[in-house]
């Protein structure tokens, strides 16, 4: 059975993110998917990179210790889905913090000569599920640094053969059924996926 690893980064139960993140885990079970839910808030990871593994970074003898299980969820899954708000134009500080912390040299790129090359080859499908306060035309003239980081920095980091941005705009406007329609949407994306 195929492995997704769901990361989840919101801590309040009963908002949209954490609705889209119920949808998204029970309909990825549901196509036969073997599910990893990596509640971030609920596992309370620690987003913050401390002295010493700024130290070690570039060490891939040991860079990995601190969070040795993380990185063995990421290498285990052949589908990584990201479900998250946008906050001040970028990830939450517990997600920002996870790709600080997981994703390092020897992990998703190896480093040599100041040459970087991509190496978690596992992943083949990566999807964002995020919403956003502001319209679709204000995080575009923001540069939209969430979707670039997804479609842009990921896409290179992992290379999938899918990838799939999905987002709810405007939510400080929206109705019960747009949030419903997100809702459908992100179900029948992960049917798809
Ligand atoms: C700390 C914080 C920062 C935010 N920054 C932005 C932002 O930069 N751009 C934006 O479009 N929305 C921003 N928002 C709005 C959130 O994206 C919005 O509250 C969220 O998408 C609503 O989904 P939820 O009900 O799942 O929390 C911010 C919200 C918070 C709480």
């Amino acid at each position: 059975m195929p492995r997704a690893l769901v990361v989840f980064a919101h801590p309040v139960p009963e908002s949209l993110n954490a609705a889209a993140h119920r949808v998204a885990v029970e309909t990825l079970a549901a196509k036969g998917w073997d599910v990893d839910d990596c509640d971030l808030y609920a596992e309370g990871f620690d987003p913050v990179l401390s002295t010493e593994e700024r130290r070690n970074y570039h060490d891939t003898a040991i860079n990995t210790g601190p969070v040795q299980t993380y990185v063995d969820r990421l290498r285990a899954a052949e589908a990584f889905i990201l479900c998250f708000p946008v906050w001040n134009f970028g990830y939450p500080a517990i997600l920002k913090g996870y790709f600080d912390r997981v994703m390092l040299p020897g992990v998703t790129f190896d480093l040599a000569d100041g040459k970087l090359t991509p190496c978690l080859n596992n992943i083949r499908k990566i999807a964002a599920i995020t919403s956003y306060g502001s319209t679709p035309l204000r995080a575009f003239l923001a540069g939209d640094p969430p979707k670039k980081l997804f479609k842009r920095s990921l896409w290179g980091t992992m290379r999938p053969e899918k990838m799939r941005y999905i987002a709810q705009y405007d939510m400080n406007n929206i109705t019960q059924a747009d949030c419903d329609a997100f809702l459908a949407r992100v179900r029948s994306e992960m049917e798809a996926f």
